[in-house]
């Protein structure tokens, strides 16, 4: 099971920025704790930030056929880009949109995600832990993905034998 995680722009100034809002831990820090989780669970995990949306995009279309599953906090682009959005919907793959703050309870212009409609769900407000409950939520979502393929699978064969 592979799992990539996407950063979106300033997530590489955590730590730094706004600490009132987004709190003290560095992003490699936050990604070691994912990694961690991820080797206890046996999960393959790759990480990319960028700060550019195509570059967000074109990481999107290299998932396909790769990833089982995604993990993506599209920060500011979450409120703006059709882009990505199309992107997630393209590639067909299970997605998580994570926020660090609760993006409903701050300005106006962040109530609105434009990537959340094509995302299995959306967590916010948790902080860094947000991150470990998107783990949680993307690794049960792929097994029950894997156990309904399996479950037509054998059905299918089943369905074959008869026939012949
Ligand atoms: C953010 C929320 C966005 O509104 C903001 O632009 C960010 C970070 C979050 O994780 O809380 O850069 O995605």
């Amino acid at each position: 099971m592979k799992v990539v995680v996407i950063q979106g722009p300033n997530l590489n100034m955590l730590g730094v920025r706004e600490q009132n809002i987004y709190g003290p831990m560095k992003l490699d820090d936050i990604h070691a704790q994912m990694e961690e989780y991820a080797k206890q669970n046996g999960v393959e995990i790759e990480f990319f930030q960028s700060n550019l949306e195509g570059e967000i995009v074109d990481r999107l279309q290299e998932c396909l056929g790769d990833a089982d599953g995604i993990i993506i906090n599209p920060a500011a682009y979450t409120h703006t880009s059709i882009a990505i959005r199309d992107a997630i919907a393209a590639i067909q793959i299970p997605t998580v949109e994570v926020h660090l703050s609760n993006i409903h309870q701050r300005e106006e212009f962040r109530h609105t995600s434009l990537t959340a409609p094509v995302c299995a769900g959306q967590i916010v407000g948790f902080g860094p832990f947000g991150y470990h409950l998107a783990m949680m939520s993307i690794i049960q979502i792929i097994r029950e993905i894997t156990a309904m393929r399996e479950a037509q699978a054998g059905q299918q064969a089943q369905v074959a034998l008869q026939e012949n």
